[in-house]
């Protein structure tokens, strides 16, 4: 299994002094400069993620996905939101840094082969994954497929001119 996300960016990997290989510009995300790298995206954007969700969904007793996990800051969120009967499935092409609760139930897997988990799910969030896909559109028609009715699915990627970097 290969990460779209690093194929799209490896042309020449180097190894850096540190041992840490570099794709190109990007840093694979199972190194521990990746991992840190993973750090820094929920430090600037859990708080606007969790605010939106919060706001609309993450009910106890719902059942949630997060796909793309990165280190499971975003799952870890809607498990506890979601206690003691949500579900929360995890779902990522590298578990090397996720750490959620046991109760996570997590999928090493890639995404470029369908949903692991078809659900129903309440929520679905799924954050600076799509964009690196080329088949993201068949993504996001399981998605929506997989969604309960009166169900969220909640895309956050960047965009310019930069808007409301939660919302798409
Ligand atoms: C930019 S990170 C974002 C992580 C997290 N969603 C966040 O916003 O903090 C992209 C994540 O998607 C995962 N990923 C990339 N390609 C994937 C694929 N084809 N299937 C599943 N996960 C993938 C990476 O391993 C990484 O954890």
């Amino acid at each position: 299994m290969t990460t779209e996300l690093h194929r799209q960016q490896t042309s020449a990997p180097t190894k850096a002094a540190s041992g840490t290989t570099v794709y190109a510009g990007a840093i694979s995300s199972s190194t521990d400069l990746g991992g840190q790298q993973l750090g820094y995206l929920e430090e600037l954007l859990d708080q606007p993620t969790t605010r939106f969700i919060g706001d609309v969904a993450a009910r106890e007793g719902q059942r949630c996905l997060d796909l793309g996990a990165g280190r499971g800051s975003i799952a870890r969120w809607l498990a506890g939101r979601t206690a003691p009967t949500g579900r929360v499935t995890a779902v990522d092409i590298e578990d090397t840094h996720i750490d959620v609760p046991p109760a996570v139930r997590v999928y090493r897997h890639d995404v470029n082969e369908g949903l692991p988990d078809k659900g129903p799910f309440d929520v679905i969030h799924t954050r600076l994954l799509l964009v690196h896909l080329k088949r993201r559109r068949e993504l996001l028609a399981q998605l929506i497929d997989a969604l309960a009715p009166g169900g969220w699915l909640v895309i956050g990627e960047f965009t310019h001119p930069r808007t409301d970097p939660v919302t798409g």
